[in-house]
C-alpha cells in the first residue's frame, strides 16, 4: 500500500513565516506532525488546494501551544556551539572524527528541519534524541580515554549532557506515542553497538613492544610473582637469579646463585635451568661449581651477577674483577673495572658485597659501581660484550648506598630504596642518553624485607629479584609515546 504525502501549510494570521508539516497516509490517517515557530495564535479554517504534482496544500488547526519552541531553540544553539568546540580536538582520535560526522549530520538535519525541507515528524525527533545519546556514549569513551582531565571534553560533556537534558524535556510534551520507533530504536542499539567496537578496536590498548625503547619511560610496576624459594633453604637469604638478559635471546637459560650462608658473601655454586617450568620444578637443574678447593679467584661476590647472551657475568671473589663464564664450557676471563670499589665499601642499603653490579637492556650490558673519587655515587659503564672491554663511563649525583637496587633499562639507571619493610619505590632515574638525572616515584609491595638483587629484562619487560631466599618477578608497565603526546598536548 503505497502512502502519499501531504504538505500541509500553515499561513498564521500576523506570522506569516511559520510553517507546519506533516504526513497523512492515503487512507486519511494522520500520523503525525510537529510545527516549528509557532506562536499562540488564532485558529485557521480553511480547505485544501492539489497542485500539478498531485502534493495538496492545505492548512490546519494547530492542536494546542504547549511546544516548548523556545526550548528547542535553545537546543540549536547548543548545538551550534558543540559543533566549534570538536573541531579542536579532531585530530586526536578517530573516535571524535565519528563522532563530529554524526553531529554534523545532526546539526544539517535540524537545519532542514528548520528551513522546512524535511519533514520533522516524530521519528526524526527520536532519531535526533537516540543520536544524541549515542554521542554521549562515545564521549564519556573519549572522556575515560582521557583520564578525565581535558578541559575541552569536559566542556563538551556539559553541552552534551544540557543537550539531552533538553530533549528529554521536550519528549515530554509528546502526547503522541508511535509504536513504529521501536523498530528504529533497535536498529540504532545495533548501529551504536557497531560504533563501539568500531571505536574498542581502532582504540587498542597501548603496549610496547619487547626490546623497543619507543616509550616514555617505567610507569608502573605489578604486584610480585613468587616463582619459588631458592633450591637450597630459606636461610640462604642472600643470591640473585635472572634469565638471559641479553635482548632477542630466545629460551634463554635461568640461573639461581644463592650466597653462602657461612659468610653471606662468596658465590660458589650456582644452577641453571633451561625452561621456567624447570625451575618452578627444581628440575633438570645444571650445577656449576666455580671453586672446589681453597683458592677463591673464580668464586663470585655478592648478587650481582647477570647471564647474558649464555655467559655468566659477575663480581670476581675479592676483586673489582668482572668475571665472564662462558656457560657451555665454564671457561672464565676477566677484566679489572678501573678504580672501582670492591669489598663492601659501597654496596646496596639492605645487601652487602655488591658493589659491582651488572645490568642488561636494550642498550646492550652494562655495570652499576662506585669508586672513591665518586665518592659513593653511582657510577655507569656501558661494555662490549664481545671485546670485553668498557666503552663508556657516566656519573650521577646519587648516594649508592642510599639505594636498595638499581637496574638498566633502556639506557636508563632506575635505582629503588624502602618506603617500609612490605613497600619498596623506584626513587631516582639517570638517562645515559641525555645526562640528566630525576627523582621519581614508583611504588610497589614485596613479599620480604631486603632486596638482595634486582634485575630488569628486556625480552620480557620483568624485574627478576632475590627477596630474602625468594625468586619473585614484577612486570613493567612503560608509557607509551602516543598516549605520552595524547597526554600532554
Ligand atoms: C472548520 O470547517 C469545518 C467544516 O467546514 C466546520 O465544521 C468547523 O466548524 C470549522 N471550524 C472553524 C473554527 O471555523
Ligand atoms: C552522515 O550523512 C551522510 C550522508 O547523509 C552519510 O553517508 C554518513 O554515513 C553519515 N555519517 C554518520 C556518522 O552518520
Ligand atoms: C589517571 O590519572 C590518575 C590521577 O590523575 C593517575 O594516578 C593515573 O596514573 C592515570 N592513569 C593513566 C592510565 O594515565
Ligand atoms: C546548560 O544549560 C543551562 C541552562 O539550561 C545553562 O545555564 C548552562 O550554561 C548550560 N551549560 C552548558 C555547558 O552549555
Ligand atoms: C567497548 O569498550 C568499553 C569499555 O572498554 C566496553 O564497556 C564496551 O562494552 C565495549 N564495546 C564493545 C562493543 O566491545
Ligand atoms: C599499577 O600497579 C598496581 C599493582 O602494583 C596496580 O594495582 C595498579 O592498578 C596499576 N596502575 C595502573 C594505572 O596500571
Ligand atoms: C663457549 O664455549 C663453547 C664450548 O667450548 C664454544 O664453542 C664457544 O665458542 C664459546 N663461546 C665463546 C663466545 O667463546
Amino acid at each position: 500500500q503505497r502512502h502519499m504525502m501531504i504538505v500541509f501549510l500553515i499561513l498564521m494570521l500576523g506570522s506569516a513565516q511559520s510553517q507546519f508539516s506533516g504526513e497523512v497516509s492515503n487512507d486519511g490517517m494522520f500520523v503525525s506532525y510537529y510545527y516549528l515557530h509557532s506562536s499562540p495564535s488564532q485558529e485557521l479554517n480553511s480547505t485544501g488546494s492539489v497542485d500539478e504534482d498531485g502534493v495538496c496544500y492545505c492548512t490546519v488547526i494547530l492542536p494546542d501551544t504547549t511546544f516548548p519552541y523556545d526550548r528547542f531553540e535553545h537546543l540549536e544553539i547548543s548545538n551550534r556551539n558543540l559543533n566549534v568546540q570538536p573541531l579542536q580536538i579532531h585530530s586526536y582520535e578517530l573516535m571524535v572524527t565519528v563522532y563530529l560526522e554524526k553531529l554534523k549530520n545532526l546539526t544539517v538535519r535540524v537545519e532542514k528541519l528548520e528551513n522546512g525541507e524535511l519533514s520533522y515528524t516524530k521519528l526524526d525527533f527520536e532519531l535526533l534524541k537516540l543520536e544524541i545519546i549515542e554521542m554521549e556514549s562515545l564521549i564519556v569513551q573519549l572522556k575515560a580515554s582521557l583520564n578525565g582531565t581535558n578541559v575541552i571534553v569536559e566542556t563538551l560533556y556539559a553541552e552534551i549532557r544540557n543537550i539531552s537534558i533538553l530533549v528529554h524535556q521536550m519528549e515530554s510534551y509528546d502526547k503522541n506515542n508511535v509504536l513504529i520507533i521501536r523498530r528504529e530504536i533497535l536498529a540504532l542499539q545495533k548501529r551504536l553497538e557497531d560504533c563501539q567496537t568500531h571505536v574498542n578496536a581502532s582504540r587498542p590498548p597501548p603496549t610496547v613492544d619487547y626490546g623497543s625503547c619507543d616509550h616514555g619511560g617505567i610507569i608502573n610496576i605489578s604486584k610480585p610473582l613468587v616463582v619459588q624459594l631458592n633450591y637450597l633453604s630459606s636461610s640462604n637469604t642472600r643470591g640473585v637469579w635472572g634469565k638471559d638478559a641479553a635482548k632477542g635471546v630466545s629460551n634463554g637459560h635461568y640461573f639461581v646463585a644463592p650466597l653462602l650462608t657461612s659468610d653471606l658473601r662468596m658465590m660458589n655454586v650456582f644452577r641453571t635451568y633451561s625452561s621456567y617450568d624447570d625451575l618452578a620444578l627444581y628440575r633438570q637443574a645444571a650445577s656449576v661449581t666455580l671453586s672446589s678447593g681453597t683458592t677463591y679467584t673464580n668464586c663470585g661476590q655478592g648478587g650481582g651477577a647477570i647471564v647474558y647472551k649464555h655467559f655468566l657475568y659477575y663480581n670476581c671473589y675479592n676483586t673489582r674483577n668482572i668475571c665472564k663464564l662462558n656457560l657451555t664450557d665454564n671457561a672464565i676471563t676477566r677484566i679489572a673495572l678501573t678504580d672501582s670499589v670492591f669489598n663492601n665499601r659501597f654496596s646496596y642499603s639492605h645487601t652487602t658485597f655488591q658493589d659491582i653490579d651488572m645490568a642488561s637492556d636494550e642498550d646492550g650490558l652494562w655495570v652499576i659501581y662506585s669508586t672513591e673519587q665518586d665518592i659513593g655515587n653511582f657510577v655507569i659503564s656501558k661494555l662490549n660484550d664481545a671485546s670485553f672491554t668498557v666503552q663508556q663511563t657516566w656519573r650521577t649525583s646519587q648516594y649508592k648506598p642510599a639505594a636498595t637496587n638499581a637496574f638498566m633499562a633502556c639506557g636508563v639507571l632506575y635505582a629503588t630504596r624502602a618506603l617500609d619493610t612490605k613497600s619498596e619505590e623506584i626513587y631516582y632515574m639517570y638517562d645515559t642518553k641525555t645526562g640528566k638525572e630525576s627523582s621519581l616515584s614508583i611504588p610497589f609491595t614485596k613479599m620480604r624485607e631486603n632486596v638482595h638483587s634486582l634485575s630488569y629484562n628486556p625480552n620480557d619487560h620483568k624485574l627478576y629479584m632475590y627477596n630474602d631466599g625468594f625468586l619473585v618477578t614484577y612486570d613493567l608497565t612503560f608509557q607509551p609515546v602516543a598516549a605520552e603526546k595524547f597526554l600532554t598536548e
